[in-house]
């Protein structure tokens, strides 16, 4: 069985994926990634409004708080990876936009060491930083004393039913792989890009498995599906090869991952949290 990850542990693995990860993850690596990182850009957009002040966990290299920041926002960008943290301050420099992002290493576990002046209006943890935090429930705490009260969290996860990966694997005749997000606990995950074989422990999450970790301070308001129709992105050579045929399931796509029971599924699902008064 796979023990939890040490924040030591996610630091040195994410330490030496910060330099390659845009090269890997960005717009121009993977589409497929591109495609979900719009619809998870459209829904941070609509909740946070321009002024919003932000706290984001596990900021990566800095593409989303850039993003919300050229659009008004202003984003406290956290990650347990100092290099990470460099690439989002350095890309903040880049775009003329360090007035409004402040980065800060520190892992999700441990946020109960800020003390900002005033609440944030919202939080945010993109594409899986949750899925490598051990403490849970002391995130979940401290996000409840940092947020105003009825603020929004917003956070996508890999989830534990991917109906694209379970047919992908089984039609190639490996049922192991093809359910191995299933299993309770933790999972040896992958990480691709820096040319070695790499792998950080991950839990994969249902909409209620992760609520129930924050249902003391916060109550989940929706969920929506990442991933559904698509391949996950490490399949983008397959999307690369078919994208038409997956560029007509788009609407389809878009129309079942709000919807019963698909909005559970997914690469990816995004949940929406709200603090409780
Ligand atoms: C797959 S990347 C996603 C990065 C970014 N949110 C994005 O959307 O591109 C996961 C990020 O979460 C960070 N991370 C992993 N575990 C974390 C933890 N326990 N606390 C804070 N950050 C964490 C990693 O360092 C990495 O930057």
């Amino acid at each position: 069985m796979t023990h939890p990850p040490s924040y030591r542990q996610l630091e040195h693995a994410f330490d030496h994926l910060a330099p390659v990860y845009e090269t890997v993850y960005g717009p121009h690596g993977n589409r497929v990634m591109a495609g979900l990182r719009q619809k998870n850009l459209a829904v941070l957009e609509a909740e946070f409004p321009p002024g919003a002040r932000l706290l984001e966990i596990g900021c990566g290299v800095g593409e989303e708080a850039v993003y919300l920041a050229r659009r008004g926002r202003v984003i406290l960008a956290t990650d347990v990876s100092p290099a990470m943290v460099g690439c989002t301050v350095r890309r903040a420099a880049r775009a003329g936009l360090s007035h409004r992002i402040t980065g800060l290493a520190i892992p999700a576990g441990q946020l109960d060491a800020l003390r900002p002046r005033l609440p944030f209006d919202g939080a945010y943890a993109s594409f899986g930083p949750l899925n490598c935090e051990p403490a849970l429930p002391r995130l979940s705490a401290a996000l409840f004393d940092l947020l105003s009260p009825g603020a929004v969290f917003v956070c996508s996860v890999m989830a534990r039913w991917c109906p694209f990966e379970i047919g992908w694997f089984l039609l190639h005749l490996r049922p192991r792989q093809a359910f191995r997000r299933l299993g309770p606990g933790w999972h040896e995950a992958g990480l691709y890009g820096t040319g070695e074989r790499r792998s950080v422990p991950v839990r994969y999450f249902t909409p209620r498995r992760l609520a129930r970790e924050f249902r003391p301070y916060f109550l989940l308001e929706r969920s929506l599906a990442l991933g559904l129709l698509w391949p996950p992105p490490w399949l983008d050579h397959l999307y690369r090869r078919h994208s038409r045929l997956f560029d007509r399931l788009e609407p389809w796509e878009t129309r079942l991952s709000g919807s019963f029971p698909w909005r559970m599924m997914g690469d990816h699902i995004l949940l929406v949290f709200r603090r409780r008064e």
